[in-house]
């Protein structure tokens, strides 16, 4: 098991650069299996999700070749229109295969994930948003098989919800239907404008892409893609919540400082100092205790859910108290124990989580349960006294390339370390 241990106390200063996002580079990877032939990307992060999704990519035919942060890959003339549970198991975002193997083979048997740490985690949207484009689905021993007899044809799909996964797989079956798709109520985020910029370079037809109305006119086959990954604002996120938390000045590059607006809003709200550039956010963190702050995640252009637990570590200090409501993962809060364990006086009230700030944390062993739980924890214990031991650190690998060197270069007493059981 590998964890990582920090020390306490010491100031951040000085400047990180981030990756392309994971939750843009993993659709890139199954929009490929759309068309055959040689793919790349570049700005690709180095993190374990997406060799995760390799792996999927290779069970389904492809070849998968990584040349620094470009990803080189063939996808066959033939597929294998399949996902099995340990792929999906290990990242839910393999669910997003369905529509990119429909749109190619009109078939797919796809495991149906089920729910995971954040709750029950339907994909209702998903499967309603596909079968309006004609697909088929049945369950059968867990797996879900899909078929389009007629092949998929453009319609209207309105989601329920701004679902970032439900909106990529029926974009994914819409951009080879035949004629025209409109999905209202789309997911707005910069991954979803990202996807489609790829999708276009592949010779799909897409306007609206990052605004809540998306036309598609299919077309009848797709070239290889050639593209550049978005960079990862949640990366960025988190390195900015770590500085504001240890104290210190730290200027995040390579990023879009737009797509954190509301992140940084609340960060400014907390007594953070923010500048930006063009591709660049500096942050000097509060002089004392960070004031208290409320929020609520919602769907972008909203707070990211992805970033709570980053801000609640940060909040547990402040001078009152915060609250925090969670809109989007009735179940995200395993990680408020191990804060408290530090600590901390959080408690969640159904979907509301209450902090109220302490004027100290004290290092202690903690797990790191999910990817943005770990990092939080990594965070808190930038700020705690003495020691914090993160286990479970392997979870923070599948979002954070170089989490804990960086850290390390902008000048926190970090390091990891393999153990035994
Ligand atoms: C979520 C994030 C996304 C991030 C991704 C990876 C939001 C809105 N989405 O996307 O930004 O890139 O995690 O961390 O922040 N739901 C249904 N039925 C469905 C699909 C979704 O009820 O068919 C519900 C979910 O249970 C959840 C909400 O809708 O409560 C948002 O889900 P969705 O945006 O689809 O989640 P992800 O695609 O995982």
């Amino acid at each position: 098991m590998e964890q990582i241990v920090v020390t306490g106390g010491r100031a951040l200063n000085g400047s990180v650069a981030v990756c392309g996002a994971k939750n843009a580079v993993l659709k890139h990877l199954v929009a490929m299996l759309l068309a055959p032939g040689v793919h790349r990307i570049d700005n690709v992060p180095g993190i374990a999700d997406v060799e995760i999704m390799c792996r999927v990519l290779e069970y389904i035919g492809a070849e998968c070749h990584r040349d620094g942060t470009s990803l080189r890959v063939e996808v066959p003339g033939e597929l294998r229109p399949e996902a099995p549970i340990e792929l999906v198991r290990k990242m839910r975002a393999s669910i997003l295969v369905l529509g990119t193997l429909l749109a190619r083979c009109g078939e797919a048997r796809v495991a149906l994930p089920g729910g995971d740490d954040f709750g029950s985690r339907p994909i209702d949207m998903h499967l309603d948003g596909l079968e309006a484009l004609g697909a088929h689905f049945e369950l059968r021993h867990g797996v879900l098989h899909a078929s389009a007899p007629g092949g998929l044809r453009g319609t209207e799909v309105s989601l329920e919800f701004p679902s970032v996964g439900a909106t990529e797989n029926v974009l994914f079956g819409a951009v080879m239907a035949s004629g025209r798709t409109v999905i209202s109520n789309a997911a707005r985020e910069p991954e979803i404008a990202d996807l489609a910029a790829a999708l276009g370079g592949m010779g799909a037809h897409i306007q609206g892409a990052g605004t809540s109305t998306m036309e598609i006119e299919g077309v009848g086959e797709l070239g290889p893609m050639q593209h550049r990954v978005v960079p990862d604002r949640l990366e960025a996120g988190t390195y900015l919540v770590g500085a504001a938390l240890a104290g210190g000045d730290v200027t995040v590059t390579g990023c879009v400082p737009a797509h954190l607006r509301m992140e940084l809003r609340k960060l400014g709200e907390a007594g953070c100092e923010i500048e930006t550039g063009d591709d660049w956010v500096r942050l000097v963190g509060p002089g004392e205790r960070p004031n208290p702050v409320d929020f609520a995640t919602l769907p972008y252009p909203g707070f990211h859910t992805d970033m709570h637990p980053q801000m609640v570590a940060l909040l547990s200090l402040a001078s009152g108290t915060s609250v925090i409501t969670e809109n989007i993962y009735e179940a995200r809060f395993r990680y408020v124990g191990e804060l408290n364990r530090l600590g901390a006086d959080v408690i969640t009230e159904g979907q509301h989580v209450i902090i109220r700030g302490v004027e100290r944390l004290s290092g202690c062993p903690v797990d790191a349960c999910d990817i943005r739980a770990g990092a939080a924890l990594v965070l808190a214990g930038l700020r705690a006294d003495g020691y914090t031991i993160v286990a479970n650190a392997g979870h923070i690998d599948r979002g954070y390339q170089n989490f804990v060197p960086n850290l390390a270069a902008l000048g926190a007493d970090v390091r990891r370390e393999s153990v035994s059981d």
